[in-house]
């Protein structure tokens, strides 16, 4: 009886030997980060990744990541009470560094707000959004730009900074409404007509409004700004200076009165890509998506590029970047908000692939996947 008893539990550790190889086979090598979009994502000191309406930098084998630090209270002043505009204090740009888009370093502020000018363009009763920055090969320095506005968001101008290094402190150079005296590239003589609904025209002398932006660097050096103008419902696609500082006189309209917000501007084999929201604040709308042979247009519509669960809400998120990844051939990765109206602060990141169909960029949801670092694709994962 002792004898078989013993003979039952060798053959039983046997029969498990295969099964614990399979184990060990499965947790090396490591599993490659995994991406959880609408979740809160910790940064390595384990705090909440604070940096909304964000965008990412590559430079030097480090991504670094600039957005809006949304802190404190949620309040609603009355100026913006019609459309639900909420906000909190201005926190400034906030910047994270990482190596592998997953795993992001808190390194400080690259722009802080100014807490005792209230005449300051980064008081922190003003608005600061969609910060972008881009290194300029000629002169050495990194250049941010984003949405400079006054608390009701009627200021609508284009706020610049400049450092010599990707995290800062970047120094403010001031703000300005784009393009002031110049029209654009596509104007026709009835755009260039001054009346009561031509917001073109009105603002002509003084510069063209300029609110939700992003910047793109081509690959010839040449960047660009494009940012929601004319009360929003038409883009400005606007060349930048060689310094990256300025307007440099030229540009377009494009998607007029579609009232296209939050764009995010990538190039794929020869072809310039759009992606956008609708207008209606922190609130999800259906995204939309173009593409363009010449940045300056035409752009053609290719419709909502999403897919799967809520994609008629952009998965309750809100464009604000492409990223393209580097060493990874054709892998880009779309960046979203996920506004949480009545608590800015909690408000989420969504990062997907982008898949391409004839073409157009299509962005399907996944409530989780994994960024491999060595590999040319992107891969989903099965929830763990
Ligand atoms: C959104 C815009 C955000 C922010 C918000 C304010 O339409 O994309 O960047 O300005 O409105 O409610």
């Amino acid at each position: 009886m002792h004898r078989r008893f013993i003979s039952l539990i060798a053959a039983t550790l046997f029969a498990l030997v295969p099964l614990i190889g399979a184990c060990q086979a499965a947790v090396s090598p490591q599993p490659s980060p995994t991406i959880r979009p609408g979740e809160r994502w910790l940064d390595t000191s384990g705090l909440f990744i604070n940096a909304h309406g964000g965008g990412v930098l590559f430079h030097q084998g480090t991504y670094y990541w600039y957005g809006e630090l949304k802190e404190g209270t949620t309040y609603i002043t009355a100026a913006n009470k019609s459309w639900g505009g909420t906000r909190v204090v201005n926190g400034g740009i906030a910047c994270y560094t990482s190596t592998n888009l997953h795993d992001w370093k808190n390194t400080g502020l690259a722009l802080p707000p100014s807490k005792h000018d209230p005449d300051s363009d980064l008081h922190c009763e003003k608005v600061m959004e969609r910060p972008k920055v881009i290194y300029n090969a000629k002169t050495g320095k990194f250049v941010m730009w984003f949405h400079q506005d006054t608390a009701d968001y009627s200021a609508a101008r284009s706020g610049v900074a400049m450092s010599d290094t990707p995290t800062g402190p970047f120094k403010y150079l001031g703000s300005f409404r784009p393009n002031a005296g110049i029209w654009p590239v596509n104007a026709s003589s009835r755009d260039k007509q001054p009346n009561a609904d031509n917001k073109l025209a009105q603002d002509f002398e003084g510069g063209q409004m300029a609110r939700d932006m992003t910047l793109f660097v081509d690959d010839d050096g040449k960047a660009y700004q494009f940012y929601a103008s004319e009360g929003n419902p038409t883009m400005h696609v606007s060349l930048l200076t060689d310094d990256y500082l300025r307007p440099a006189g030229k540009y377009a309209r494009i998607c007029v009165g579609r009232s296209m917000e939050a764009p995010a501007v990538f190039k794929r084999n020869g072809k310039y890509y759009l992606i956008a929201s609708g207008c209606t604040g922190w609130l999800p709308n259906e995204a939309r998506s173009a593409v363009a042979d010449d940045i300056f247009g035409p752009w053609t519509e290719l419709g909502n590029p999403c897919r799967g669960e809520n994609a008629d809400k952009t998965f309750n998120g809100q464009s604000t970047f492409v990223l393209r990844v580097a060493g990874q051939p054709d892998t880009y990765i779309a960046m979203f908000d996920q506004w949480k109206q009545w608590d800015l602060r909690d408000s989420r990141y969504i990062w997907l692939p982008i898949r391409f169909d004839n073409g157009a960029p299509i962005v399907e949801w996944k409530a989780n996947w994994s960024l491999s670092s060595n590999k040319s694709s992107l891969t989903a994962s099965k929830a763990p």
